[in-house]
């Protein structure tokens, strides 16, 4: 094993695109809904500059939500997670991964108090 810097900054968003077999007991994301969100995402994140525009936006396997009225995603560091609907809440959702971004950014810049852990509370009172 060995340690290589990460081609990413600030953070990572992981957008759920599993989709299991009609009749699943449990309802899931859906690959069209969350590589659509995903890739929706990561555009304009990178299109609106800031440290949201250097993060990574990935789709992952469930994230163990399993929602049935949207799409599960998780911003880290961190633990927010949000179930979004992926056409209606595209800009609501990019604000959130806007400001958490900026809160790790200044929090890496050294501003504001508390370091990363002060930043993640911050965030979760929102
Ligand atoms: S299927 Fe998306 S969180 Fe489980």
């Amino acid at each position: 094993m060995r340690e290589t810097p990460a081609p990413w900054k600030h953070g990572v968003v992981l957008v759920c695109n599993n989709e299991r077999p009609p009749g699943a007991p449990k309802p899931s994301c859906g690959r069209a809904a969350g590589t659509g969100l995903k890739s929706w995402l990561k555009d304009a994140a990178r299109e609106g500059g800031g440290p949201a525009a250097e993060c990574r936006v990935l789709n992952s396997t469930c994230l163990d939500l399993c929602p049935a009225d949207g799409v599960a995603v998780a911003i880290l560091p961190g633990d927010e997670v949000l179930v979004a609907d992926p056409v209606a809440d595209r800009q609501a959702l990019l604000a959130r991964v806007q400001g958490h971004m900026e809160e790790v950014a200044r929090q890496e810049g050294g501003g504001g108090g508390g370091g990363l852990r002060g930043a993640l509370d911050r965030l979760r009172r929102r």
